[in-house]
């Protein structure tokens, strides 16, 4: 028997100012995004913004359902958009950022563990590595890849022999 160990790092910034032009435009449109949420039920408003490897940027926002299972994430929702549309293309980034009451969220908003699942797909799906912007108004999280989200992810390798 031995003990293995799975550790995430990630960058954590204070201020969106702090973060890289790019980045700091990619969390404007999440913000964006959110905006334009369907979340009548919960009332937490998430938007997600991809980035694209042409620069182009998909947006995605939570979809609710009065049949709660049948709602949508805002990151499911974007990158389902970006592969149906922009097959072709690599996701460089992703940003989540979320409101309630009309303000971003203190802490950052991790996505679902469902959302991580379609996430590493996009990984694999892409064979590059797509980063992950968490922004909250004390707090944003910076990953460098999806796989960090969820150790032990159950990938496509797994269905192999
Ligand atoms: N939600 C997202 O859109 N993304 C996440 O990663 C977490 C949760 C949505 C689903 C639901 O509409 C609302 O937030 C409350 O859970």
């Amino acid at each position: 028997m031995k003990k293995r160990e799975a550790t995430v790092s990630f960058l954590e910034y204070n201020n969106v100012d702090e973060l890289p032009a790019t980045e700091k435009a990619l969390v404007g449109e999440a913000v964006r995004a959110a905006a334009g949420a369907y979340a009548p039920y919960s009332h937490f408003m998430v938007g997600a913004a991809l980035l694209l490897d042409n620069g182009d940027v998909v947006r995605g926002a939570n979809v609710e359902n009065a049949a709660f299972p049948s709602g949508s994430c805002a990151e499911k929702t974007a990158l389902s958009y970006m592969v149906a549309n922009y097959g072709g293309r690599k996701v460089v980034a992703i940003a989540i950022a979320a409101l309630t009451e009309g303000l971003l969220t203190d802490d950052p908003v991790p996505p679902c563990g469902n959302c991580r699942q379609m996430l590493i797909e996009e990984e694999q799906r892409s064979g590059s590595p797509v980063k992950v912007i968490l922004a909250g108004r004390s707090a944003i999280f910076v990953l460098e890849n999806s796989q960090a989200l969820m150790p032990l992810s159950f990938t496509g390798r797994n269905l192999r022999k």
